[in-house]
């Protein structure tokens, strides 16, 4: 991926933070998850009044794509903070993680860490997840 590109999926990320709903955490977290065929999905963290059900914005995004058949994917860009001030990193939750080894190559798939548009990271998913259990390990 180039910087561009890289960028453009932030700008996606961070626009999904207005639409982050978080009446209890207060922390705002966007996702815009990218395919191999190069459509964007966005995702937003969902929270919940019994807590537990509680959606994470990676998810989100995982879920809609799937469900609109979409199996193949290259990247994820995530942002978020309290308040939706980005100050460090948000790095996906473990739950998160392992839905990414269900669809993704842990040496591939990348995993954009954000801040703004001139402060990011990019991380595999295997070094994310190491050693991660997949569908692979019951072929
Ligand atoms: N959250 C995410 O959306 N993604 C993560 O990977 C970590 C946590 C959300 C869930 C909850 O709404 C808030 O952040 C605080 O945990």
């Amino acid at each position: 991926m180039n910087k561009t590109q890289i960028q453009e999926m932030i700008d996606v990320a961070i626009k999904q933070l207005e639409y982050s709903y978080t009446p209890y955490s207060g922390f705002k977290v966007g996702a815009a998850l990218l395919t191999k065929s190069n459509r964007m999905y966005t995702g937003c963290n969902i929270e919940n009044a019994a807590y537990t059900p509680t959606n994470c914005a990676e998810r989100t995004a995982f879920f809609k794509a799937v469900s609109e058949g979409e199996r193949e994917f290259q990247a994820i860009c995530i942002v978020g903070g309290k308040d939706g001030i980005l100050t460090e990193y948000a790095a996906p939750c473990g739950v998160c993680r392992q839905v990414m080894m269900e669809f993704c190559n842990p040496d591939t798939f990348q995993i954009i860490l954000a801040t703004g548009r001139e402060q990011y990271d990019v991380f595999t998913l295997g070094e994310l997840l190491p050693k991660g259990f997949g569908p692979n390990n019951l072929a």
